[in-house]
């Protein structure tokens, strides 16, 4: 396998580097495309040995050898589900029989899960900044909707879709020489300024207190509102409320993990409002300019900050 990758030095001349005793594997979700897909180019032209993967098998090695075919022979592909138990034990055997141990993850499969007019979305022609501020709310209501099995597979796959993940390889990840990577991919959707309620914040926000089951109680509570319809009056997100809570979990669970492993770097990331599928390709920046926060958490040396949330290469507040 071709392990050896092109950086620029500090004077700007290109050199090369061999980071193959220092990386084993990297294993990306939802890689297919988007972010994901970029995030795998990016590392695997630096050296870095990729496992992308991608529900679907044929999206997947079509998009491994959309890379392959670029000379990046150090990207190899695996099927993954992030909402099949089976499929992700299937990648746990295929990374300790091949690679012994795992250096790098990256949870990036993630989804909206909303019905959309995408019509009318357009007609709307909402600027960026409406969007991304939230102050939409009101205006997509009728374009974007939601149900209670919507917003249970949007949990499902961004939320215990990367939990699963995460525990089937902690095994692996453990066996890093060099303390692991973990990079969970957030939204600024979840940031905490965005909940309504003040106790929910506090559940969410809170460093020493929290825990596992305080985040899982927190979603059966969302879910029993959504169903009874009851999201504004409890004080939930107005603007995309499960995608926002999945990723405000997300982040909750990132500090918890962080908390329990002081041995890795585990960090949440916000790539920037980036053209892709996952919003209509409605977003400003390209995909190479939202690997960058991903690629470079995923690369952060022995006693790089853990814990912490980025929007896109800078900390913030979660
Ligand atoms: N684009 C943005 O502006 C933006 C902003 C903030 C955060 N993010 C986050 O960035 C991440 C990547 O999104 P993107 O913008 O690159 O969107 P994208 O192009 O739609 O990619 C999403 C990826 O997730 C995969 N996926 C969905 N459900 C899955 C499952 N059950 N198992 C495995 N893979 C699954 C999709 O696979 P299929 O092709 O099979 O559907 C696809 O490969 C997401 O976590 C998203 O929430 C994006």
């Amino acid at each position: 396998m071709e392990i050896n990758g092109n950086k620029k030095s500090e004077s700007g001349e290109n050199e090369l580097i061999d980071i193959h005793h220092v990386v084993a594997a990297d294993v990306i979700t939802g890689a297919n495309k988007g972010i994901g897909l970029e995030t795998a180019r990016q590392l695997a032209m630096i050296g870095v040995t990729v496992v992308l993967t991608a529900r679907d098998e044929k999206r997947g090695v079509e998009a491994a050898a959309s890379l392959q075919e670029m000379g990046l022979c150090n990207v190899v592909f695996h099927q993954l589900d992030v909402l099949d138990p089976h499929s992700i034990a299937s990648l746990a055997k295929f990374i300790e029989g091949h690679f012994g141990r795992l250096d790098i993850l990256i949870n990036n499969a993630g989804t909206l899960e909303v019905r959309v007019d995408e019509d009318a979305l357009r007609d709307l022609k909402m600027d960026p900044a409406t969007w991304l501020s939230g102050k939409a709310a009101n205006l997509v209501k009728g374009v974007i909707r939601t149900t209670k099995e919507k917003a249970k597979e949007c949990l499902n796959t961004n939320y215990h879709g990367c939990k699963r993940v995460t525990e089937a390889l902690l095994p692996l990840l453990k066996l890093s020489t060099s303390g692991a990577n973990i990079v969970n991919i957030s939204s600024l959707r979840g940031e905490l300024r965005h909940i309504p309620s003040e106790q929910i914040r506090k559940v969410l926000g809170g460093i020493d207190t929290l825990d596992e089951e305080k985040i899982d109680g927190m979603l059966e509570r969302f879910l029993k509102d959504v169903e009874q319809g009851a999201l504004e009056a409890n004080g939930w997100p107005n603007m995309l409320p499960a995608y926002s809570i999945s990723k405000a979990t997300l982040n909750a669970y990132t500090r918890f993990l962080a908390n329990k492993y002081p041995n890795m770097r585990i960090n949440c990331v916000h790539p920037g409002y980036v053209r892709t599928d996952l919003n209509w390709n409605t977003g400003t920046m390209t995909v190479e300019e939202g690997a960058k926060g991903p690629v470079m958490l995923a690369l952060l040396p022995e006693g790089g900050p853990t814990g912490c949330y980025f929007d896109q290469i800078e900390k913030a507040e979660f």
